[in-house]
């Protein structure tokens, strides 16, 4: 299969939901969350980043400082082009050398296995297509590389997913295509991942719906 161009992967990216308001609430919306464990989560996880890095909608960046210095190298991809400016401002303020991509999770315009470790947090909930962007991600990665992740999913309680079924349409009406009730674990390990090192876990601080949460490394199967 030929692989995206850039050009390919930025059209494709148009899709992508979103505003200018959007990305100017998106770090104060989630600053008690963060506060409550999320920044420290996503520290624990990014920290873990080695070799060849990529990050899936990296948002406005809110990840950006938890990477090592020593990578050899380290792309972030975004397709929403209001998130990206904001994106783009904050690794400018740290003189270090970034790519910065326009690309859906879905297209991503990198060849087979040019990766040691992909990140992505709180993006499977909000791709258009989860299994394509998992099968993306375990395209680039190399043999054994790492998924490094963070995603609010669908929870193990009945009462709650009813809930999560029923509030799917007006929750992602508020946030920008964001779907709360998504299995995404099982569509992980279903696209060629050993996430036996990925663990359960609850956001604090936030609504309801969007506190059962997975976070950690998903290991490429050959
Ligand atoms: C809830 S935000 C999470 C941002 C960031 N990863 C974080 O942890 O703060 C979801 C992000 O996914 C991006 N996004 C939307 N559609 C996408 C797609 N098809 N592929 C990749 N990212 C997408 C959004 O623009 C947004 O930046």
């Amino acid at each position: 299969m030929n692989v995206a161009t850039k050009e390919q992967a930025a059209e494709r990216a148009e899709s992508a939901r979103g505003s200018k308001l959007s990305a100017l609430i998106y770090d104060p919306a989630f600053w008690i969350g963060e506060r409550a464990g999320m920044a420290e989560r996503r520290r624990s996880i990014v920290s873990q980043a080695m070799g060849s890095t990529l990050e899936i909608g990296a948002g406005t960046g809110l990840n950006f400082d938890y990477y090592p210095a020593d990578l050899d190298g380290l792309v972030l991809t975004e397709p929403e082009p209001n998130m990206a400016d904001r994106l783009r401002k904050r690794v400018a303020s740290s003189g270090r050398d970034v790519e910065i991509v326009r690309a859906p999770g879905e297209l991503l315009p990198f060849d087979d296995g040019s990766f040691d470790t992909v990140v992505g947090t709180l993006v499977l909930c909000t791709v258009e297509d989860p299994a394509a962007s998992i099968a993306e991600i375990h395209r680039v990665l190399k043999p054994g590389g790492n998924y490094m992740l963070i995603e609010h999913v669908r929870s193990e309680s009945e009462r709650l997913a009813r809930w999560q079924d029923r509030m799917n349409k007006p929750w992602g009406v508020l946030a920008d295509g964001c779907n709360c009730n998504r299995n995404t674990a099982s569509l992980i390990e279903a696209g060629g991942f050993d996430i036996s090192a990925v663990e359960d876990d609850r956001w604090r601080m936030v609504p309801p719906l969007v506190k059962p949460l997975i976070y950690g490394r998903a290991v490429k199967l050959a």
